[in-house]
């Protein structure tokens, strides 16, 4: 069987990466590369998409490629294996954002879910950038330009995708058969769809201040789990306290794996066991956090390991990168070449075009 799959997905570089985007898309992205399982893998650092929002701080843009380059290495992401790159370096994406803009109206991106809230989110209702408005284009463009089938990102980013198989669409159906349709593919577990923060709310986010990064220390994560938000209600031991939006619950449910409980817990044979004792009443919040903070430690000491090991090199980064870029230019350039065939921009490599046109021209016999 040929290996049809090309993998393709990244993410702004507005800060270091944290635990909601490693069990979000990044742990996801690991096992597809150990599996090996497709035809090739692109993960981008999207700085021309980070700058459509922070035009103005190109300098915090800057410093965290490398930050979200460190954290790819970090998590297992392996340059012999998967393409890393950065998106302003292939320029072939913006020419292919210039004519997908001919195939999307403007009360189309308005409807957009996702622009829709973070243009709330930003206060940019009364002045929106039009390279902010216009980004889900640039996304599609991303996308296709590798032909991508599979997209492993957050729930968030559905609308993204949506918009991108319609645009492929309108595309293949208006100048034939060129491009790919790409699918997402979301977590599996309910948890990691949006993973809460420190503080219960929603969304774990930089601007909220509710993170834990993938590069803070031990102590740093043990001390942002023991002031965690719980159940409020859940003020004594014997209390009966709240699972459902308890974040606590949340990130077991998002990292607990049944050997854990032989490891740290062994009076629990299960994290059901463990939510039942808790609604019951007579299962203290410190317990429950030692717990998670084992877990979180387990699972983050390796992270944090291989980039310090990494971070010995950067000049090294750097060069995987730029050889990244090439690779990835490559691909794009063949994608492009099929997209001035198709919509018939391709004057100079098409022979057949040039006789026609002499033709039309001769003086007639
Ligand atoms: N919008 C994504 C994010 O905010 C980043 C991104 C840009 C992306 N282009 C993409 C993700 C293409 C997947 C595919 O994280």
């Amino acid at each position: 069987m040929t290996k049809e799959k090309i993998i393709l997905t990244g993410d702004r570089p507005t800060g270091r990466l944290h635990i909601g985007h490693y069990v979000g898309s990044l742990r996801r992205r690991v096992e597809l590369q150990d599996a090996g399982d497709y035809k090739k893998m692109f993960v981008f650092i999207a700085d021309a998409q980070a700058l459509t929002d922070n035009m103005d701080t190109p300098e915090k843009v800057r410093q965290n490629v490398i930050e979200v380059a460190l954290d790819y290495l970090a998590c297992g992401l392996d340059p012999a294996r998967c393409t890393l790159f950065i998106q302003s370096q292939i320029p072939e994406l913006c020419e292919l954002t210039f004519y997908y803009m001919d195939l999307v109206t403007v009360s189309r991106l308005q409807r957009n879910p996702t622009v829709k809230t973070e243009i709330q989110m930003r206060n940019f209702e009364a002045s929106i950038p039009v390279g902010f408005f216009t980004y889900p284009i640039s996304q599609a463009a991303d996308i296709t330009a590798f032909r991508a089938t599979t997209v492993p990102v957050g729930e968030d980013q559905e609308p993204m995708l949506e918009q991108a198989r319609e645009i492929v669409r309108r595309f293949n159906h208006i100048y034939g058969e060129t491009l790919v349709e790409p699918e997402i593919l979301l977590p599996d577990n309910a948890a990691c769809l949006r993973l809460p923060g420190t503080d219960g709310k929603a969304k774990m986010s930089k601007s909220l201040g509710n993170c834990i990064y993938l590069s803070d220390d031990a102590d740093t994560v043990a001390q942002k789990i023991k002031t965690m938000y719980t159940d409020p209600n859940h003020l004594r031991v014997q209390d009966p306290g709240q699972v459902e939006g308890n974040p606590v619950f949340t990130y077991l449910d998002a990292f607990c794996r049944p050997e854990h409980f032989g490891r740290y817990l062994p009076d629990y044979p299960s994290l059901e066991e463990l939510k039942a004792h808790y609604r019951r009443g007579g299962l203290g919040d410190v317990k429950v956090k030692k717990f998670l903070t084992a877990i979180m430690q387990e699972t983050l000491e390796p992270i944090r390991t291989r980039r310090k090991e990494y971070e010995k090199d950067i000049p090294a980064i750097y060069d995987m990168l730029r050889k990244g870029c090439e690779d990835a230019r490559q691909a794009a350039a063949q994608t492009l070449d099929d997209v001035r065939r198709a919509m018939k921009i391709n004057y100079f490599d098409d022979e057949e075009l040039i006789r026609e046109q002499a033709a039309r021209f001769a003086p007639s016999a």
